[in-house]
């Protein structure tokens, strides 16, 4: 059944035993036939609740016998990868996020150094991010990493730009681009290798006629295409609770697997208007005391993801005797299960307080501190 085909009375012989918000039935049984129905959309019912439900229905009532589990799987997909990659070298366009990470360590224990992971440096990263990169993959784990540093061409190719649509494009093809050149320096390389997750195939590709396009995310369907090889993507039907499961069965290091998603086009869809290296900056500053507060107050492995973002408003205060004339600064926090539907985190006021004072005292260029409180939908959780 697809959405809008919402069943609104039960066929004779069905009894309705479950309902929802906005639908007249969710659940209907025929025991003297002994048929079940369970009407669910996973892109949004992907909560615990809806895991339960669905669990029941397919062990309680359908007879299921699990035969997945995170150890079968990781067997099952190291071989399957090993058989895929036939002994060619696979490339790997590693960004150091927790679905790349488990990609690329499940592919390491297929192929071993056959994998060759590229790191490109897009100038719009956080602080800290490429140094944690080389630390962890190059410096601890020994795989083969390319860091190709790029920030230039990013940021010139960006100058004057303020569509958030037009920032995703560039910095889609960039990447490709750069990666391009970088794959083309490999001999041998015939697959390469993908964290894609199951919300951005479902989010991107219409099964079912034509549906919103809400925003073009650059991580799926970009590089495969233009450079005509074969794709491996180990995690293609996984949620990301499910990645950051296997991420623990392959002994990846907790912090790596219990980071806040971090979208392609990076901080240049949270610097809102056009990204100069200036607003860069500022927003990279604020972000990093963001996080380190959050952080320390423990509540990092709580939400989904918590990041600042740059609004091209400019608004009067007072810093010391002078008038000041800056930026503003919106905090946003969120809880979610997969990133598709969010609320806004009730953070306690003290932290709020904390980070509105440290941001606005020692980030040179903000002068105000918001906090955003609206969930996804009607909000999505990115600004652009
Ligand atoms: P939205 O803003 O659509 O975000 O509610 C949902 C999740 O996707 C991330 N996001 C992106 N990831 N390229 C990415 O790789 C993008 O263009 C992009 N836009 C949003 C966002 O951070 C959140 O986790």
């Amino acid at each position: 059944m697809s959405h809008g085909d919402e069943v609104k009375k039960a066929p004779a012989g069905f009894k309705v035993t479950a309902r929802a918000d906005g639908s007249d039935i969710s659940a209907m049984e025929n025991t003297e036939l002994g048929l079940y129905a369970l009407q669910f959309h996973p892109e949004v019912h992907h909560t615990e609740r809806g895991t339960r439900m669905l669990e029941n229905f397919a062990r309680g009532i359908c007879g299921y016998k699990e035969r997945w589990t995170p150890s079968s799987f990781l067997s099952e997909s190291v071989a399957e990868i090993k058989k895929q990659a036939g002994g060619k070298t696979v490339i790997c366009g590693l960004s150091g996020g927790v679905d790349s990470s488990v990609a690329a360590v499940l592919a390491h224990r297929a192929i071993g150094n056959k994998l060759r992971c590229i790191f490109v440096d897009t100038g719009l990263l956080r602080h800290g991010d490429r140094e944690r990169m080389k630390a962890v993959f190059q410096d601890k784990f020994g795989y083969s990493l390319k860091i190709a540093d790029a920030s230039g061409l990013f940021l010139s190719r960006l100058k004057g730009v303020t569509s958030p649509e037009r920032k995703r494009k560039i910095i889609g093809h960039t990447f490709i681009e750069v990666f391009d050149k970088e794959a083309k320096k490999i001999r041998d390389a015939a697959f390469l290798l993908q964290g894609t997750l199951y919300p951005d195939v479902i989010e991107s590709v219409s099964v079912n006629g034509p549906s919103a396009v809400i925003k073009s995310h650059h991580n799926v369907g970009g590089l495969p295409k233009k450079m005509k090889m074969g794709l491996i993507e180990p995690l293609r039907f996984f949620f990301k609770d499910e990645v950051r499961e296997l991420g623990r069965s392959l002994k990846i290091p907790e912090p790596v697997l219990m980071q806040h998603p971090f979208p392609g086009p990076g901080l240049a869809i949270r610097v809102l208007g056009e990204v100069t290296p200036d607003r860069l900056k500022i927003l990279r500053e604020a972000d990093r005391l963001m996080r380190e507060e959050i952080q320390s107050a423990g509540w990092y492995s709580r939400i989904w993801q918590a990041f600042c973002v740059l609004l091209p408003v400019r608004s009067v205060g007072v810093m010391g005797d002078e008038r000041s004339y800056e930026y503003t600064i919106a905090l946003r926090c969120v809880s979610s299960v997969d990133g598709m539907t969010a609320d806004w985190s009730k953070l306690p006021h003290d932290l709020l307080h904390k980070l509105s004072s440290r941001i606005v005292s020692e980030v040179r260029g903000v002068n105000r501190v918001v906090y955003d409180i609206t969930s996804k939908p009607p909000a999505t959780i990115e600004w652009e």
